[in-house]
């Protein structure tokens, strides 16, 4: 197990992504906030930060007890911190280092740079530079800027880089990283979605032993797979709800339930739609949709949930990044749009909660999936928005809207996975436009509804580009969506990227 103490770098997690990547399990804690037993860590990590060491109100922790306690690895800030508090001295650099670099010298022999060729790439991201290392300090690397790039403290297993091995411009950072924690640290790699499997199930017996636990599940990949693991440590008395809003996706309540009773889970289906439709009813502010959403959905699931007698829990398919943003240096950053299925648990169902994936990142938790054989299609599905199709109807919300664009997302989605295109993007959906435009179709003039197509690449929704889908394809979809769907006499298709759009359009 290792730690990672974040200064609050835009890249923390990212370090602990990569170390995941070496099967290692992390955790990152705020540097104000750790653990006082440090028993159970075998090795630390210090993060980067947008601080200057030399700033007062800077990230300045109690070291003592992992300082030459345990091995060490300091990156970017935190090599300058070690520096700066311990006979060395930090100072503004002349020029702002920031970019590729490459390593012109690395000293031999040294574990930390085994396999690491001279004129290696790394990522340099700082606006200090360490002029003189701290007391015994060992130079281990330099760039042609950069004297000290990296150096290790005589006679401890500490370690400083000036650059980010997590950052994928490092050519060899995860070399770096794994020189450090397995060959130095020896730390072991047994973090498998096996080993995951069988620790978590063992841990929700002892946990919630014969007691009932609901979830809600929403078709999608943590949710499914908090589900499936709960089923492995609990069967029946695990009580699944499944709510359909009427913003899914066209056949996507009967189908998707229909795989959830196969997969063996003890699984309600409540057709909630009218109930949502009607709450939506005239209201076109975005924001506003999301809460009328929001508190129907606690609402119908409450009710649902007092049905099963004796629950004592609430399963939530919550995972690492939602746990991290809430405990991080910087606080849970501004709220852009309100996701309701973050956070917002209904309070006054006093259950007791139970986050089976909370120490995971999404593609961990598909992995897990897989090795508890979930269908792939299943796992591999794009990102669904919880207010659904309510978002990509622009203004007020009608049945009959829905159904247009329930069709129109239908051909969209399903020729996508025709052509093969439905793996490479990270998602993909239509948006009904509040405009009617003019066409003609025969000898009749027609004046009907506009969609926009939007397809983007992204790893984590953060940013986003709009996908290059040939024109063939789209000039296909646009005609199946035309000829087929009644209402509709406009395809367009959506070139903006985020930033500075959304992803969604509300
Ligand atoms: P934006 O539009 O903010 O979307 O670029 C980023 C990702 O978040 C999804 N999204 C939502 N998911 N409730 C959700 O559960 C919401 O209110 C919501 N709004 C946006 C969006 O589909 C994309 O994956």
């Amino acid at each position: 197990n290792v730690l990672i103490l974040d200064f609050g770098s835009q890249y923390t997690q990212l370090i602990a992504r990569r170390v995941r990547e070496l099967n290692i399990f992390c955790e990152i804690f705020p540097f104000n906030h750790f653990p006082d037993d440090l028993s159970s860590y075998k090795a630390v990590i210090l993060s980067g930060s947008p601080y200057s060491v030399r700033a007062e109100d800077a990230p300045h922790p109690d070291l003592s007890q992992i300082r030459g306690k345990m091995p060490l690895l300091a990156v970017c800030y935190g090599a300058q911190y070690l520096a700066h508090f311990n006979g060395g001295e930090v100072a503004p650099s002349n020029i702002r280092e920031y970019g590729r670099a490459n390593l012109s010298f690395i000293k031999d022999d040294e574990a930390f740079f085994e396999e690491v060729a001279l004129n290696s790439q790394v990522w340099m991201s700082h606006s200090d530079t360490i002029k003189q290392m701290p007391t015994n300090g060992v130079l281990l690397a330099s760039t042609k800027d950069v004297a000290n790039a990296a150096y290790r403290i005589e006679g401890e297993k500490t370690y400083a880089i000036q650059f980010h091995p997590e950052v994928y411009h490092s050519t060899d950072g995860k070399q770096i990283l794994e020189n450090f924690l397995v060959k130095i640290a020896e730390v072991p790699q047994n973090f498998t979605p096996n080993a995951f499997v069988e620790d978590c199930v063992k841990e929700l017996k002892e946990k919630v032993k014969d007691d009932k636990v609901v979830l809600g599940l929403s078709g999608g990949v943590d949710s499914t797979v908090a589900a499936v693991l709960l089923n492995k440590a609990i069967g029946k008395n695990l009580y699944c709800i499944f709510v359909n809003n009427g913003l899914l996706r066209k056949n996507e309540f009967e189908n998707v339930l229909h795989q959830y009773k196969d997969m063996g889970l003890n699984v309600k289906g409540v057709d909630a739609s009218e109930r949502f439709l009607s709450a939506l009813d005239g209201i076109e502010e975005p924001e506003a949709k999301r809460k009328a959403i929001g508190r129907v959905f606690i609402e119908v699931f409450d009710d649902e949930a007092h049905r099963i007698e004796d629950v004592k829990w609430l399963a939530q398919g919550t995972i690492y990044p939602d746990v991290i943003e809430s405990v991080s240096v910087k606080g849970p950053s501004a709220t852009i749009k309100s996701h309701h299925n973050v956070g917002g648990l209904p309070d006054f169902m006093k259950l007791q909660i139970v986050e089976p994936l909370r120490m995971l990142f999404k593609d961990e938790v598909r992995r897990v999936g897989k090795t508890l054989g979930i269908d792939p299609e299943l796992l591999g599905r794009h990102p669904f928005p919880g207010p659904g199709l309510s978002i990509r109807i622009l203004g007020a919300i009608t049945p009959e809207k829905v159904r247009i664009l329930q069709e129109v997302d239908a051909v969209f989605i399903n020729g996508l996975k025709e052509h093969g295109l439905y793996d490479k993007v990270w998602q993909a959906g239509a948006i009904l436009l509040p405009v009617n435009s003019v066409g003609v179709m025969g000898d009749e003039r027609t004046y009907e509804k506009v969609v926009a197509l939007r397809a983007v690449e992204s790893t984590d929704g953060m940013t986003a580009d709009w996908v290059h889908l040939p024109y063939d394809f789209l000039m296909k979809i646009s005609n199946e969506i035309i000829n087929k769907v009644k209402g509709v006499n406009r395809v367009v298709y959506d070139i903006s990227s985020k930033p500075p759009a959304t992803i969604e359009w509300e």
